[in-house]
């Protein structure tokens, strides 16, 4: 069984839509067993305190800079044992003593088809205010690795839906989630607990 340990900041529908997964019997192959919130009273740490998962705070406020940030969390996913982190709604870029610790085996959730919409600046709603502004008909999620540049690491799943006309930054974010994120981050990391993934030069081939 491998060690998942998952990284929120907020809201915590992803961090949920892995708890329904796991208890669906959905991730073969591996175990939630530590939740990391950058931010103390997320409601995700409620919904790991529900589903009987332990959780740590370690505030992103409480450092100075984004390197000591990143060996305070590198020092507790060694501590747990991790064998994937999963950022999920995780909104801190986290420094290369942490990507290169845990190359490839980090997985994070984009809301937007990377390589649209995507990089420093582009997280939660901000993502979507912006395609809409830009005039996209299609939009979606992107399940990729985490390397040591934003959003830019080898592609996992992907998966679009159609942009409406009367759609806000509000109804797409909650189009994507529903049709897409909640869907392929379960997905995603079942194949990677069940080693289905390879990585080709740089790329990530999966095994359906
Ligand atoms: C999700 O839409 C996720 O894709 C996005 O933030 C939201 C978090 O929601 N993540 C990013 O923008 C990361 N760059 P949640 O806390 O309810 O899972």
């Amino acid at each position: 069984m491998k060690n998942i340990c998952v990284l929120v900041s907020g809201g915590g529908t992803n961090l949920q839509a892995l708890i329904d997964a796991q208890n669906r019997g959905e991730i073969k192959g591996g175990k939630i067993s530590c939740v990391i919130s950058s931010k103390e009273g997320a409601y995700a740490l409620e919904r790991a305190a529900k589903a009987g998962i332990p959780s740590v705070v370690i505030a992103r406020k409480d450092y100075s800079d984004s390197k000591t940030y990143s060996e305070a969390i590198l020092a507790e996913l060694n501590k747990q044992k991790a064998d994937l982190v999963v950022l999920a709604g995780f909104m801190t870029i986290l420094d290369k003593c942490v990507t290169e610790a845990y190359s490839y085996k980090i997985i994070n959730v984009h809301p937007a088809l990377i390589p649209s919409f995507c990089g420093e600046g582009f997280y939660g709603l901000k993502v979507h205010e912006k395609a809409l502004e830009y005039g996209v008909k299609v939009s979606g999620a992107t399940i990729h690795f985490v390397n040591e540049e934003a959003d830019a690491g080898a592609i996992i799943l992907q998966g679009a839906v159609d942009v409406a006309n009367n759609d806000t930054p509000e109804t797409l974010q909650r189009k994507i989630m529903e049709n897409v994120e909640w869907k392929l981050l379960p997905k995603a990391v079942s194949l990677f607990c069940e080693d289905r993934i390879t990585i080709k030069d740089g790329k990530a081939f999966v095994d359906l």
